[in-house]
């Protein structure tokens, strides 16, 4: 069954679903898509993170039909979640990469994804990095320095390469997102002010084995409406319509990526709201056109499924201990943000009437380590609960603090549940230390 807005959580904010995904509850057990979660948790323990691979698809191919008119390049951000069969699959539906490092350039050559559906941006990007992409034959660097550029000039004279670039322009717009996330204003670390983009076309002939083809832009995530984005890109076409005067017309042109999903009450363009206004500004410009979107694909494909340990009663507030930590969801320490928690077996509605109001949190020695704060919850020790919206920035900013193994992944595809990555032993969390 497929959650729309308005989803079967009765309980939920009106517009929890306004993403379709497939988590769902038959009668009082949650789903993942045909799979009862709670057996999942019986078997592979908790806590752990499920996606739908389904979910997946489908939030994929709603880009690409929005878009279908102009037949962009999708490169999926897998910084967002990087799980190599999340990767595969996304490869198999004819998705390129963003990557942003050696490591993320390994998983991607893992899976086979052909080297020209490649971009990398990253404001530090290493020499080594650089070379072994250019062996690689990626498509283009998305470059956010002069010092890179020059730095990109040198490995492609020793490499004997043409090496295709794109400047990543900061459009200086101001995106309404949590300020940690945005990256397309004024004074933040992303990209180059747009005189000095201008320069670098001008003076191109200083770097003549690079192709500087095209522009990168990428304002923020978790924007929720399509007008910085267009901001943005008309300040590009303004950039653009210089250049051409000049005689340099761009191939490329990357709008980044940073579309908003649903946690709570927000109420993001869709896939086709989003194209319906940039579409008629990027058809004006001859360059194909690059997507990067990350939360968008995989943001609502994925739950962390945790357990009760503990409840705790205070004189000041009541606690619900559970075994997920800020170590594998880092996201309401570290932003605030708000994910929503629902038990893996919900109760009756009369039961519901004792829901009590507790915070959820981890086992973690910080006070910042919680996964909800302020929740409505009828949960016994022994209990599962399910964090929605844990498919983006979930497990890829996960860490071992406190000395905690990373949790496990389980990806359902085609009826069946896969353990995609094993959870970390205490072994694994030695096994690099050199004891002196
Ligand atoms: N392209 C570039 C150059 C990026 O830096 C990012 C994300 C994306 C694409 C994908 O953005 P998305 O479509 O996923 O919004 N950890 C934060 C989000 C950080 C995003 C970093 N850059 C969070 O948990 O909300």
């Amino acid at each position: 069954m497929l959650f729309h807005r308005k989803g079967p959580f009765s309980e939920d904010p009106p517009n929890l679903n306004s993403e379709m995904h497939y988590f769902t509850y038959k009668r009082n057990d949650l789903y993942c898509e045909n799979i009862k979660v709670k057996d999942l948790a019986k078997e592979f323990g908790t806590p752990f993170y499920l996606y739908s691979a389904r979910t997946i698809s489908e939030h994929f191919h709603k880009i690409k039909k929005a878009f279908s008119s102009i037949d962009p390049l999708i490169c999926y951000s897998l910084k967002a979640n990087s799980n190599l069969s999340i990767l595969k699959l996304l490869v198999k539906e004819g998705a390129g990469m963003d990557i942003v490092s050696g490591g993320e350039l390994y998983k991607v050559k893992k899976v086979n994804c052909p080297a020209k559906k490649i971009v990398y941006a990253s404001v530090g990007k290493t020499e080594e990095e650089i070379e072994e992409a250019v062996r690689y034959g990626i498509l283009m660097f998305n470059v956010e320095s002069l010092s890179e550029l020059r730095k990109l000039e040198e490995v492609a004279v020793r490499l004997k390469k043409k090496i295709n670039v794109a400047l990543r322009l900061n459009p200086e717009v101001e995106p309404r997102t949590h300020a940690y996330i945005i990256t397309g204003k004024k004074g933040t670390k992303f990209g180059m002010d747009r005189h000095s983009v201008k320069a670098v076309f001008f003076q191109r002939q200083e770097y003549p084995h690079l192709n500087i083809v095209a522009i990168h832009i990428h304002i923020g995530s978790q924007i929720t409406q399509a007008a910085p984005f267009a901001r943005a890109i008309k300040k590009v076409k303004s950039l653009v319509d210089e250049l051409e005067i000049k005689g340099i017309c761009l191939k490329y042109f990357n709008i980044g990526g940073g579309l908003g999903i649903v946690y709570d009450k927000e109420n993001p363009q869709t896939a086709d709201g989003f194209a319906r206004r940039v579409m008629p500004l990027l058809k004006e410009m001859s360059a194909r056109i690059i997507l990067e979107p990350g939360r968008f694909i995989v943001g609502n494909a994925g739950i962390l499924v945790s357990k009760v340990i503990y409840l705790k009663d205070t004189p000041y507030k009541q606690f619900v201990i559970v075994d997920a930590g800020m170590n594998d969801l880092i996201r309401p320490s570290l932003y605030e943000a708000y994910h929503k928690i629902i038990p893996l077996v919900r109760r009756k509605k009369a039961e519901n009437k004792r829901q009590k109001l507790v915070d959820v949190v981890g086992p973690v020695c910080e006070s910042g380590d919680f996964l909800g704060k302020d929740r409505y919850l009828e949960l016994k020790e022994g209990d599962y609960l399910a964090v929605l919206g844990c498919g983006a920035y979930g497990f890829s900013m996960s860490s071992n603090y406190n000395s905690r193994p990373r949790a496990a992944e389980v990806l359902v595809k085609n009826n069946r549940a896969y353990l995609v990555n094993k959870r970390e032993t205490y072994k694994d969390l030695v096994d690099k230390e050199v004891l002196i």
